[in-house]
């Protein structure tokens, strides 16, 4: 394997910039430690690449990313496209063409919780304990990539759920692996009472179950599983469902970790893979240093799983897990006792080079501990 390894890094907007510049960090301490060689190239996508081409995608974009050895991506989204439904170009469009070009079509989700952050999720205490679960969502089919129709008078409108056995079929592979070398608990989530593309997920997945007899498999209706996410979440182990359904369910299991601002995730597929912190573009806060950077770093580390480098991913995860747990926090988690985007960033990046506890200067790192509310 070769150690030189070339990532795409697209900022995009809000506080996108600011957390990739973090997670770029924690890489290039990962590189120095282990003696590995990132090289970096920087492209537009969403309402930045909008403003300066015109194209929340532009080809150029495209044509790197499908050199590169895997894609970072920060933020997309800005609110003067939310507040117009009829925008005829917008940010997401470049995230959703990406997905598609690239054949990404497996969205990784996990969600793990950290004992410093309980009080922080509206779920009780009690019920988080134990809780790791990693959402697999397909990603480049179903309602979001069916026909859409409006009529001329444009008072009815549609859009087409279509599924196709192997789109079900590879994305289950790789939930069924996942869960092999974890809990070996699969959830298939759907809606089979109602919707045939949803009996077409249950039969498909259901005969997959016999290759993988250590696993087991549970199907649950969608609204059950949005229920049971809150009220017993430390029963999933694998979650594995639809476009639209995994939309939803991973930003109602994201509240188990506290904030939204700690949650990585893998497009993975055909193409190269694309690694993107959960949240959004959050463009009140940018360029004022206080985003939290964790969901971006955390998402390197699945980039360097990805890339076969395991003990360097845990590395990332291990300092990510020093920061949280000895208080060092952007504002979203302590609004009073906060440290900023760069301080949590320089912190991850001293650990992963083990300049840990006794060698860290405490009164420097005080400095910067602002209790500005
Ligand atoms: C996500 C986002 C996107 C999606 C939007 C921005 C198009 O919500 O990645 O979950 O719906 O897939
Ligand atoms: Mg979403």
């Amino acid at each position: 394997m070769s150690d030189n390894k070339h990532i795409v890094i697209i900022p995009g907007d809000g506080i996108g910039p600011e957390v990739t510049n973090q997670a770029i960090r924690a890489l290039d301490a990962i590189g120095k430690k282990f003696g590995h060689q990132f090289s970096y190239s920087f492209a537009l996508m969403g309402a930045d690449a909008i403003d300066k081409t015109g194209d929340p995608l532009p080809q150029e974009t495209i044509d790197l990313c499908k050199q590169a050895d895997a894609i970072l991506v920060g933020a997309v989204g800005h609110p003067k496209y939310d507040l117009d439904p009829s925008a005829k170009v917008r940010p997401e469009q470049g995230l959703l063409k990406i997905r598609k070009e690239l054949g990404l079509f497996a969205n990784i989700r996990p969600v793990s919780t950290y004992p410093s952050l309980y009080h922080l999720s509206p779920v009780k205490s009690s019920l988080l304990e134990h809780v790791d679960i990693v959402i697999y969502r397909e990603l480049t089919g179903g309602i979001y990539f069916g026909k859409k129709e409006l009529n001329e008078a444009g008072t009815e409108a549609s859009d087409l759920c279509i599924y196709n056995k192997d789109e079900i079929t590879r994305i289950s592979h790789l939930a069924f692996s996942h869960a092999q070398q974890r809990k070996r608990k699969l959830t298939l989530v759907d809606k089979s009472n109602v919707l045939e593309t949803s009996r077409l997920w249950r039969k498909t997945v259901t005969a997959m179950a016999a290759e993988y007899p250590e696993v087991e498999l549970n199907c649950m209706y969608v609204d059950n599983a949005a229920m049971q996410l809150i009220i017993n979440p430390s029963q999933f182990d694998v979650v594995l469902t639809e476009n639209m359904f995994g939309d939803i369910l991973s930003d109602e299991a994201s509240v188990l970790a506290g904030s939204l601002g700690m949650l990585p995730s893998a497009s993975i597929g055909t193409g190269t893979a694309l690694f993107e912190p959960v949240h959004g573009s959050y463009p009140q806060a940018a360029g004022k240093d206080i985003a939290n950077p964790v969901g971006a770093i955390l998402s390197a580390a699945m980039l360097l799983d990805h890339l076969g480098m395991k003990e360097e991913a845990n590395t990332i995860r291990h300092a990510v897990e020093w920061t949280t747990q000895n208080g060092f926090v952007t504002k979203d988690i302590d609004p009073m006792n906060f440290y900023f985007t760069s301080t949590i960033g320089e912190l991850v990046s001293d650990c992963i080079m083990n300049k840990t506890d006794e060698a860290i200067h405490k009164a420097n790192i005080l400095i910067r501990k602002s209790t500005i509310i």
